[in-house]
């Protein structure tokens, strides 16, 4: 299986592709908006520093920005250390690699200051402009985490929750027990993972958002589609695609031999990964981009 840290790295291009670019234009518009001295950015659960590399490269703003990255698990942040200045570097960026930040300047000006820390971002940040926490609500108790994500954001503050899970995990050619493999897949994030969070994430969001205080300015769908083209997958698609079948393979060897034979399970599982290596397997898996506005307190 590919490590999380490479899965998390593959899925940055794969995710480059399928944002919603009008979510993304208005989050993108809403921080110029409130561009003063600085801009102060708060990223919940960056992984490897992908978004982070995104912003950086697609955006230029017309202040400096402070950006402050905290995931729980030290692996991604070292992987971020390591990784995020190479991708500063490729978009064009100059760095200047701290003992406690990266100063990314770009010719034009531009100027990251990021922070990589270790810890729990719901417990550990302060006050920001805007929030990023993308493929992360769906893995957390929305409701306390979204009132720790309000007592950061002023009241116009910004949150933007993109790649949310939200419910469908499908694949073609299809296959006899598809509809009960994917039942059973979210059925496991629903209730039997020792993780919180929520097979309907996004839809989720969308309704507790405004008891929570915030408003929803904006949310589109964000499909992984992960297809075969004629030279196979194309960028790290496959590393994304082989890390989905072990994670439902995972969760669904926890459920007994009454629910799910482990025969069916296996049969199924053969079946995937010999389409994949044979670049015939589709996926498609279904998220949705949230932006969301703190309204008065
Ligand atoms: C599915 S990964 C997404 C990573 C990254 N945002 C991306 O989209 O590539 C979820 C990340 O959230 C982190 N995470 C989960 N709960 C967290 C918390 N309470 N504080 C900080 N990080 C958290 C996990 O360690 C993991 O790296």
């Amino acid at each position: 299986m590919p490590s999380k840290i490479a899965y998390l790295a593959a899925k940055r291009s794969l995710e480059d592709r399928t944002l919603d670019r009008g979510v993304w234009s208005q989050f993108v518009a809403g921080l110029e908006d409130r561009a003063e001295d600085s801009l102060r950015i708060v990223e919940v659960g960056p992984g490897v520093g992908s978004m982070i590399a995104r912003l950086a490269s697609w955006e230029s703003f017309s202040v400096p920005v402070s950006y402050r990255a905290i995931d729980l698990d030290p692996a991604c942040i070292d992987a971020a250390r390591t990784q995020l200045p190479a991708w500063l570097i490729e978009a064009g960026y100059t760095i200047d690699n701290r003992a406690d930040r990266i100063v990314a300047t770009s010719d034009d000006g531009q100027r990251f200051e990021i922070t990589l820390e270790t810890g729990d971002a719901f417990l550990e940040s302060d006050e920001a402009d805007a929030v990023i926490a993308a493929a992360v609500l769906d893995l957390v108790d929305l409701e306390p985490a979204l009132s720790d994500l309000r007592g950061l954001l002023d009241d116009d503050g910004l949150l933007f929750a993109p790649c949310t899970f939200d419910g469908a995990t499908k694949f073609a050619p299809s296959h006899d027990i598809d509809d009960r493999i994917e039942r059973l897949y979210h059925h496991h994030m629903d209730e039997i993972r020792d993780q919180p969070g929520s097979s309907t994430g996004g839809r989720d969001l969308l309704r507790v958002a405004p008891e929570a205080g915030f408003d929803v300015l904006a949310a589109g769908g964000m499909d992984w589609l992960i297809r075969p083209h004629d030279e196979g997958y194309p960028h790290d698609d496959a590393i994304v695609l082989e890390h989905l079948l072990e994670t439902i393979g995972g969760a669904l060897e926890d459920y007994p031999t009454e629910t799910l034979d482990p025969a069916d399970l296996e049969g199924w599982l053969d079946v995937r990964h010999t389409q994949l290596e044979c670049s015939e397997l589709t996926a498609v898996v279904h998220h949705l981009d949230v932006l969301l506005e703190t309204g008065a307190r």
